[in-house]
């Protein structure tokens, strides 16, 4: 990489979905400045996004998240070697929002501009300094990714397994059919009357589960490495209603909800089949390619039972797993800082008539 210190500087803006973020990143690997404006809380009484509402909502908070992101940096236009920002997937609204604000940035400050694809974000997370990998814990050194590896990605929109033989190359190995596994955990969290996202609500009530006899079903999709979550909904929907009968609950009342204990072995149940499906499937990808690492990220990468899954496999098979701290798995702006970098050494330059893609793929089999 090329530029200042340790690799360009990139001003980075995020805005696919409903996280406001603007970063700081030094060499696609040290954060300066990580500033996120979280809708969540806006959309919780929605129990989902609404699209305009979002777009809306970055339009408010973008100026005072860069800021922010300013102040927290101690640094200033002259130090910056470029403009990177998530063009899709995504919201369309929400894109267009940071893809114009970077745009104004870049044309204002004479940068180049460059467009980062999300997912390309969610993979490169793993090369924030920030990141841990099984060995950071053992006390040595910190692990970069190293080629090939097998990189999983699991968020609120997208699933899939791809093979990374070198940077910004992408084989895509699987992904899933229906619903992505974000999607699922939110799903499912609604069936149990936990709040939105549903991710982490389920994640903290599996964490206080003391019976854990009932076993939701897994999809394995034969030897292939896609994956389908819409099964195990209507698995759990039916779970749900079959326990909220014995509890004597009204199958309509909402209000009504199962019991503390109930929930909790539910929510164990769920999260154990989606994890052991993702590891076990990623572990058998690692060993099929011979990858000499795996990567994992995305909003569900925050997981603290995935995450510890997923580096005791690797771990048992001698294979570095880097996962990045939960606040870079869910949606941020020093991700795409980090894959920005990449892309602007490899000399990807977006123009100005660089359009929102909320449809954008990554890899292609
Ligand atoms: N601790 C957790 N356990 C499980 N799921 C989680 C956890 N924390 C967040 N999630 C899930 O992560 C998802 C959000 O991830 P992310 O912000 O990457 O998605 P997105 O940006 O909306 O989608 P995409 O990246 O596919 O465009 C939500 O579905 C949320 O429930
Ligand atoms: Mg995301």
């Amino acid at each position: 990489m090329s530029g200042g210190r340790n690799g360009p500087l990139l001003l980075a803006v995020e805005s696919s979905c409903d996280e406001t973020s603007i970063a700081l990143v030094e060499g696609g690997r040290r954060i300066h400045a990580n500033v996120v404006a979280s809708q969540v809380a806006m959309h919780a009484a929605a129990g989902g996004i609404v699209p305009e509402v979002a777009a809306r909502a970055h339009l408010r908070w973008i100026v005072p998240v860069l800021e922010e992101a300013w102040s927290e940096a101690a640094l200033e236009w002259s130090d910056v070697d470029g403009v990177a920002v998530t063009y899709g997937p995504g919201l369309a609204g929400s894109l267009l929002v940071g893809i114009n604000f970077a745009k104004a940035l870049a044309y204002v400050r004479g940068k180049p501009l460059i467009g980062v694809n999300h997912l390309e974000g969610h993979v490169y997370a793993a090369w924030l300094s920030a990141s841990e990998s099984a060995a950071d814990r053992d006390g040595s050194a910190h692990e970069e990714p190293v080629f090939p590896l097998v990189a999983l990605v699991v968020s609120g929109g997208h699933t899939f397994l791809a093979e990374m033989r070198d940077h910004l190359t992408y084989r895509l190995l699987g992904q899933t059919v229906d619903d992505a596994a974000g999607e699922a955990f939110d799903k499912v969290g609604r069936l149990l009357g936990l709040g939105y996202p549903g991710g982490p609500e389920i994640m903290r009530a599996a964490a206080g589960a003391t019976r854990r006899d009932i076993v939701f079903p897994r999809a394995w999709m034969g030897t292939s490495y896609d994956f389908s979550f819409s099964g195990l909904k209507t698995a759990a929907r039916r779970i749900v209603d079959a326990a909220r009968a014995d509890e004597g609950l009204p199958a309509d009342d909402p209000k009504a909800r199962l019991s503390r204990e109930t929930i909790a072995e539910l929510a164990y149940g769920f999260q154990e089949s989606v994890v052991d499906v993702l590891v076990t499937k990623t572990i058998r990808a690692a060993e099929e390619t011979s990858a000499r690492s795996i990567v994992l990220g995305g909003g569900v990468a925050a997981n603290r039972v995935l995450r510890e899954r997923l580096v005791g496999e690797a771990q048992a098979r001698g294979l570095p797993c880097i996962v990045p701290p939960p606040a870079l798995c869910t949606d941020n702006g020093a991700m795409i800082g980090a894959a920005g970098a990449w892309r602007l050494a490899a000399g990807d330059r977006a123009g100005l008539d660089l359009d929102a893609r909320p449809s954008l793929p990554l890899a292609t089999r």
